[in-house]
């Protein structure tokens, strides 16, 4: 059988005493969608920082088409393919539009990528703003520009931290769209979301985090109906209802 195109296995990371992510194992297909949900603070944008190398995990190993990416360097993580946006949107605010395309077509060193930027931005609706400047775009239209900034590369495995944050309803469907197009094309993509509607609409499977572990993956439907998610979920969405009042 064809290796997955991400393993994640016993991926374990420390700060200080919190155990923010414990041996934490999942799959991603080439060609799939899987969610990875959980409560705030679960640990979920901490598994995309290690699965990027951004922060070095205490424990396991994270494999791309079965190769460990274990003590690669940011850049040659991206370079073998792997795109990542940010819970925090990463623009560069100041740079127009097409100022931040050429920037991460120049930090892949990808050559005659102009037209693909051209046709990202037509796609998704922001050609008009080529010339904006980032601070002057919406959420949406930032979040849009971020994808775009990896789209150029044309990865082949994309990681979504919580895309629909602050975004208008349509640029939610654009982005539903981007989604359904690159999982047609093949790439594999792991999406951080709390919107429990779009993750159970779009993703093929689900991983569900809570305090660092692992506590469920599969279908949406299985998914949906497994009680301790449920628990995980709605304890910690009570909980927050309570620190309102
Ligand atoms: N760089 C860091 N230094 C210290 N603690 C951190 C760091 N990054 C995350 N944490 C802690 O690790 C835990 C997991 O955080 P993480 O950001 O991975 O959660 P999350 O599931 O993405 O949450 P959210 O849904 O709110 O984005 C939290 O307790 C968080 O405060
Ligand atoms: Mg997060």
């Amino acid at each position: 059988m064809a290796e997955p195109r991400l393993a994640v296995q016993e991926l374990t990371k420390r700060f200080g005493g919190l155990l923010a992510v414990d041996r934490c194992s999942f799959e991603v297909e080439a060609g799939s969608v899987v969610g990875l949900i959980g409560p705030n603070g679960s640990g979920k944008s901490t598994v995309f920082n290690c699965i990027t190398n951004l922060l070095r995990a205490d424990g396991g190993k994270v494999l791309h088409d079965g190769a460990p990416l274990g003590g690669l360097a940011l850049h040659e993580v991206a370079r073998r393919g792997i795109g990542r946006t940010f819970q925090e949107v990463k623009i560069f605010r100041e740079l127009t539009v097409w100022e931040n395309l050429s920037l991460a077509a120049l930090g892949r060193r990808l050559v005659d990528w102009q037209p693909r930027a051209k046709s990202l931005m037509a796609d998704f609706k922001f050609s008009h703003l080529e010339h904006e400047t980032g601070e002057n775009l919406s959420i949406g239209q930032q979040r849009l520009l971020e994808v775009s900034m990896q789209l150029l590369v044309q990865p082949d495995l994309l990681l979504l931290d919580e895309p629909l944050a602050g975004v208008h309803p349509v640029v939610r469907d654009t982005i539903a769209g981007i989604i359904r197009h690159e999982r047609s094309a093949g790439r594999a993509i792991l999406l951080i979301e709390h919107d429990m509607r779009f993750v159970m609409d779009l993703c093929d499977r689900v991983v569900v985090m809570d305090h660092g572990e692992k506590i469920a993956d599969g279908p949406p439907a299985e998914i949906r109906a497994n009680e301790k998610v449920i628990e995980a979920l709605l304890g910690a969405s009570h909980a927050k209802d309570q620190a309102k009042h």
